[in-house]
């Protein structure tokens, strides 16, 4: 039996905690959010995020752009984002329509203000382990794993995936934190028995319930990033699952994240704590 990691209850800790020294120290705080088209996950994404500044006392601009938007008139909203002092970050939600490049809209953001850490400079920081914003989501991870008491130096951890939102991040973090690393992926062989070796099995890879208990070692810690719909009719009337076989692997585990409740909640609790800590540097 695992103990479940409540990532619903942690992240409502992070957001108080923001919230609470943005009243006390009478900071004011503002987060530019841009979104283009009209991608339905995006859409509640970006209304999630503006309800959290809310609670949080973060001023929250919204610039909803149609999917014919140019790079050049994107570039100049980020442009004018980035010279106006009252701004302290700036988030455009990812993915972006095909005819924009996003490699060119993340380096536009200043890096001061690239409250997702994106930018070639804050994975650079993260890399050299300097300061600078780290990926919500990976640092969302550390965050559940020091706040359930979860011990990561010297500990065996394998990441599943190697995207630059969460899987190399990831690694980073864990190094930093002295954990020894390694990263799988689609073309890892004996993923399984690599996985079997995890103490701290972190899974982004984003297949629907693909990790059972064949990958997971007996009391391994194992974190959830993935997040799927899936028809409620066919599963027992669940809407949301992980990568994670969770019915499976739970009583192999000794802490697990379920989902919804685990990782997820935690990229917007760790979104407000950036942009706390960009209008605290600037
Ligand atoms: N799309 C999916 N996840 C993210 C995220 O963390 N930030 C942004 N900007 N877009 C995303």
């Amino acid at each position: 039996m695992a103990e479940i990691i409540d990532g619903k209850k942690i992240s409502q800790d992070i957001k108080d905690e923001v919230r609470d020294e943005i009243k006390e120290q009478g900071i004011s705080a503002c987060l530019a959010v841009i979104i283009v088209g009209e991608d339905p996950a995006s859409q509640v994404y970006v209304k999630n995020k503006k309800t959290a500044c809310e609670y949080c006392g973060i001023r929250s601009l919204s610039y909803e752009l149609p999917e014919n938007t140019s790079e050049k008139d994107l570039t100049e909203l980020i442009e004018k984002l980035n010279s106006d002092d009252t701004v302290d970050g700036i988030l455009v939600q990812l993915p972006l329509p095909k005819h924009i490049n996003e490699d060119n809209i993340i380096e536009a953001i200043d890096p001061g203000k690239d409250v997702d850490g994106f930018s070639r400079r804050s994975v650079g920081a993260l890399s050299i382990g300097t300061d600078g914003f780290v990926s919500c989501t990976p640092a969302g991870v550390i965050e559940l794993l020091k706040r359930s008491g979860v011990e990561i130096a010297g500990k065996e951890c394998v990441i599943m995936g190697r995207s630059n939102i969460v899987g190399k991040p990831m690694a980073m973090l864990m190094l930093r934190e002295n954990a020894t690393v390694t990263v799988v992926h689609s073309k890892t062989r004996h993923i399984e028995e690599i996985c079997k070796r995890a103490d701290i099995l972190i899974v982004a890879i984003g297949r629907p319930r693909m990790i059972t208990e064949d990958y997971v070692k007996d009391g391994a810690v194992v974190i959830d990033v993935g997040i799927h719909r899936i028809d409620p009719e066919k599963n027992n009337g669940k809407k949301l699952c992980g990568d994670v076989d969770y019915e499976d692997v739970e009583p192999v585990a000794s802490y697990i994240t379920p989902v919804p409740g685990g990782v997820g909640p935690m990229t917007i609790a760790m979104l407000m704590k950036n942009v706390l800590k960009a209008a605290k540097d600037r």
